[in-house]
């Protein structure tokens, strides 16, 4: 249904602008924002009363240790003085969250009670495994029929298809890594494709919502033989990570796909949140206690071996070994109910920032706590780039079709790709042996089947082609194994080592930043003493750089916090500048001639983008813009409004370089109330829009207000929207997938 409310207005109520520029519809009054009036608008609702105040309740929970004593649970080692968060607990309208982190190249589950929430149980180990690996996630890899029906997730997947006859494995689809697809798309849709190894499309969406479909099973059966009593559906609460630095239309497919899963339904939007990959590292970064952290200050770095031997290993840094190879035998966490001992020489304003290292992205946030009460604010907008693990997979695979042609490469990996897979599961072990000063050099087995295939396709054996590459760093084992010099090794880690800590580099020399005072490496990639070593000489001097134990669940632990208590974050900055399109009044000598539009004899400025929250802005999380609307006809069932973005503040049409538009809103109007008996319009005539006026010419009194209320300090951007007239709420939904 077509309909044109190109005309924003500044409303009546709590969020009402003060100042800005005035401008008239047609006769009605209207507010419009001058650009600076930006930070007024987004004003506080009653929703905000809804955040705890500081010594609301200062109870503290009983010690988990002592409460959970008599199950497989890493106790707690006594602490002298975690700092007890001054809020009280919001009372959960759940039993139990389940977070999923869907990782590019690992992906697990972790839940918790909301009876006993300092307790966050793992997912179960799964079977399978890499030999030299050792994996608290499970592979992101999917394996479908040829009839697109699901087969297996994870190690089983991927060995199924390993196995499979490999005339046979050409009609089946396998899909691994596609998270990055995800993160590369430009134009995202419900209907962009995927490829499997084998060529063929499939939608993204099925692909996700069978692998998060695995999930909610897997999950729900573990859950349910933890649970004391009977769990319904909308007992639980699911939480899916995704890195910080997605868009909106990224975010929206994710909770498209648990909807098409099955975990929630749209009707209950609620029930599903999307978490912030860092944000949930830095909730769970809050709770750390000292012996549960290696500070890389105070060790080598070298993955076991001391090249000088001069420096002994500080005995925290074994306490932190110790409590890391009991916990990965425990599937049990025990977390703080206050912040962490950690922070216990943290001065109110100090700064710190998380960077999820995984295997897709590294992903930045910069956080400060606000004592006493524990919540956390962003002072810089999410930041990151393609810096993941896998960088160094494909490097791997960049020196190998310089040894034996990239024509080989990819014709063997076609043509034998359950050797392929085998090949990077040797490197995968390799990779994570690699450290720096590592005296021998590391061997990687070369399949029986990619010498045999070499040799049949060249001619030549494979070390005969790795003498004439004249690679030197690389060398031959007689044992059919290429040797990996410490050279090799570092050619191969140095770009992405290097793009992340350029980028966080880039990022502490940002005014905001600046005065950081820890750098928390969290994710599977910060494991990597290689990754440890660059960013420790080239950061340690500006800040403490400290990377957690198990730093591959810290996510995953983050993300049950967020969902036990989702107002832990109280403030966040905006990616981008959002805004809609609007008419104001022309303006001689202020808006250029192009833009104006006459329409029954007054004088209009087009495109004028009137903007909700600008770029790096501070939004708080209960914080609203809102506008009011009004259907160009009367009888009109949905209004619909495109919202424009850009990644400049200083936008002023959403004609200018750089803006474009990326969603729409769309509000469902229920049949139109009867008009109010003479004399008693009340508000339903303050400040009708252009819409109406250049519609049917609808009397004022019959002219609706549907007011829009949209938040922007969440993870995702939200709207509702009510009649004002009636005060009934109007359907109102926010679309970046359709563009
Ligand atoms: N010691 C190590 N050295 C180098 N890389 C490592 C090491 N340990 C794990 N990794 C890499 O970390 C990645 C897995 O980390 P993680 O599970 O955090 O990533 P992910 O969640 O799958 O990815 P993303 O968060 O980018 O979507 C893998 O690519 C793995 O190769
Ligand atoms: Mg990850």
């Amino acid at each position: 249904m077509s309909c044109t409310p190109l005309v924003s207005q500044g409303g009546r109520g709590p969020d009402r602008t003060r100042g800005g520029e005035r401008s008239e519809s047609l006769g009605l009054k209207k507010e419009t924002l001058a650009p600076a009036k930006m930070t007024e608008e987004v004003s506080q609702t009653d929703s905000d009363n809804s955040l705890q105040l500081p010594g609301e309740d200062a109870s503290v929970p009983p010690s988990p240790a002592m409460a959970r004593n008599d199950c497989s649970i890493a106790p707690l080692t006594p602490s002298p003085s975690p700092r007890v968060e001054v809020r009280p607990r919001m009372a959960c309208p759940f039993k139990v969250v389940v977070a999923i982190d869907f990782g590019t190249t690992s992906s697990g589950y972790a839940f918790s009670f909301t009876q006993d929430p300092e307790a966050i149980h793992m997912m179960k180990r799964w079977e399978g495994g890499d030999p030299g690996v050792a994996n608290q996630k499970s592979p992101t890899c999917l394996l479908l029929t040829p009839e697109l029906r699901f087969h297996s997730f994870g190690f089983s997947a991927r060995d199924s298809f390993h196995d499979l006859d490999p005339d046979e494995a050409q009609h089946w689809l396998y899909f691994d890594k596609f998270k990055m697809k995800i993160h590369s798309a430009i134009n995202l849709t419900m209907e962009t494709d995927l490829e499997a190894v084998n060529g063929r499309q499939v939608r993204a969406i099925e692909v996700f919502g069978h692998a998060l479909r695995f999930f909610r099973e897997h999950a729900l059966k573990e859950v349910k033989e933890q649970a004391s009593s009977v769990l319904e559906s909308e007992d639980v609460r699911w939480v899916i990570t995704v890195p910080a630095v997605w868009r909106q239309p990224a975010k929206q497919f994710m909770r498209e796909a648990a909807y098409l899963a099955g975990l929630v339904s749209p009707e209950h939007a609620e029930q599903l949140l999307i978490a912030l990959e860092p944000e949930a590292a830095s909730i769970y970064c809050r709770k750390l206690r000292l012996h549960q952290v290696i500070d890389l200050s105070l060790r080598p770095i070298t993955n076991g071996f001391d090249p000088d031997g001069s420096r002994p290993f500080d005995s925290s840094f074994r306490q932190a070994r110790e409590q890391l190879r009991r916990s990965r035998h425990s599937r049990t966490f025990m977390v703080e109910s206050g912040t962490g001992e950690l922070w216990s020489e943290m001065q109110t304003g100090d700064k710190y920032i998380v960077a999820d290292c995984g295997g897709g992205t590294v992903d930045l946030t910069v956080h400060q706590i606000e004592q006493p009460q524990g919540t956390l604010k962003e002072l810089y907008k999410a930041s990151g780039g393609p810096y993941g693990s896998v960088g160094v997979d494909l490097a791997f695979e960049a020196m190998l079709c310089q040894i034996f042609g990239e024509a080989f490469i990819q014709s063997f990996k076609a043509r034998r790709p359950a050797a392929w897979v085998d090949l990077t599961i040797a490197f995968e072990s390799r990779k994570r042996s690699a450290a720096p000063g590592r005296p021998n050099a590391l061997n990687v087995s070369l399949p029986f089947s990619f010498m045999d295939f070499y040799k049949t396709q060249r001619g030549h054996s494979v070390e005969a082609a790795l003498r004439r590459s004249n690679m030197n760093i690389v060398k031959w084992s007689s044992q059919g194994m290429l040797r990996l010099t410490q050279e090799a090794m570092n050619e191969l880690f140095q770009p992405t080592v290097s793009g992340i800590v350029r980028h966080i580099e880039e990022l502490i020399a940002k005014p905001e930043v600046r005065g950081v005072r820890f750098l928390f490496l969290v994710g599977g990639f910060a494991e990597s003493p290689m990754l440890q070593r660059a960013a420790q000489n080239a950061l340690g001097r500006v800040c403490r750089i400290i990377v957690p134990q198990d730093v591959g669940l810290t996510i995953l632990k983050g993300a049950v916090l967020f969902g036990l208590d989702p107002t832990v974050v109280r403030v966040r900055r905006c990616p981008l500048s959002y805004g809609v399109g609007v008419l104001n009044r022309f303006v001689d000598g202020r808006h250029p001639r192009h833009k104006l539009l006459v329409k029954d004899g007054r004088e209009w400025c087009t495109d004028v983008l009137d903007r909700f929250v600008a770029v790096d802005q501070s939004v708080a999380l209960g914080e609203v813009v809102g506008r009011s609307y009004t259907p160009a006809r009367a009888g009109q069932r949905k209004i619909i409004i495109n919202i424009y973005c850009s990644a400049a503040d200083d936008v002023t049409y959403i004609s200018d370089a750089g803006v474009r538009k990326c969603g729409t809103i769309t509000l469902d109007l229920p049949e139109a109330p009867a008009p109010p008996p003479p004399g008693a319009a009340g508000g339903a005539v303050a400040g009708a829009g252009l819409g109406a006026g250049l519609g049917a010419g609808a009397a004022a009194a019959e002219r609706r207000e549907i007011r829009a209320t949209m938040q922007f300090g969440d993870t995702e951007i939200k709207v509702t929207a009510v009649d004002v007239m009636s005060s009934r709420s109007v359907r109102a939904s926010i679309d970046f997938l359709s563009n």
